[in-house]
């Protein structure tokens, strides 16, 4: 049963409630988000259609806000520390090497869909910075060199995931 209070935060329910009262796009948005984890596109259409709000001016406020993504997030999900104590332990040499290795910026995901990078203030680890997060693993004292060694390991835990996968599919076939 859905109760109430899930009802009334939810996209459609939102969607359809709209009156054009000021303030009402960004719940709406809000609300997308967590339904389809991103805002896709066809979402910015149906937002569009229903409040009349061009989608230019939708996909403006989507990009003006960091809270919002275009892209689903990827299967892990970083968030590398930039609070205080790791600001001063050099998180931002940290963030910009998973910028370059992985190929993106800060918010974004990787084309194979299995990183998105994001940053926090503080991870509650502080003893350890600079600090990142890897869904819900937590790896401390950082350098460059350990979290390219850290992203290999992922990539390496991935493929090795998907050779087992492809094995599997196989022995079903045999
Ligand atoms: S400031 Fe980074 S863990 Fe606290």
């Amino acid at each position: 049963m859905v109760t109430t209070a899930a009802r009334d935060d939810s996209f459609n329910y939102r969607l359809w409630r709209y009156d054009g009262a000021p303030g009402e796009l960004i719940p709406l948005l809000q609300s997308a988000q967590d339904h389809f984890g991103y805002i896709p596109r066809r979402a910015i259409g149906y937002i569009s259609g229903v409040t009349g709000i061009p989608e230019s001016e939708v996909y403006g406020v989507i990009t003006f806000y960091s809270q919002f993504r275009l892209q689903p997030m990827g299967k892990y999900v970083i968030k590398a520390c930039d609070g205080t104590a790791c600001h001063v332990q050099n998180s931002r040499m940290i963030i910009d090497t998973l910028e370059d290795e992985l190929g993106i910026e800060v918010n974004g995901t990787t084309e194979d869909g299995l990183f998105t990078l994001s940053t926090v203030a503080c991870i509650g680890c502080c003893s350890l910075a600079p600090v990142l997060m890897i869904n819900e693993e937590t790896h401390g004292r950082l350098t460059p060199q350990s979290v390219r060694k850290l992203l290999r390991e992922y990539r390496r835990r991935e493929e090795a995931a998907r050779a087992q996968q492809g094995a599997a599919s196989c022995g079903d076939r045999a």
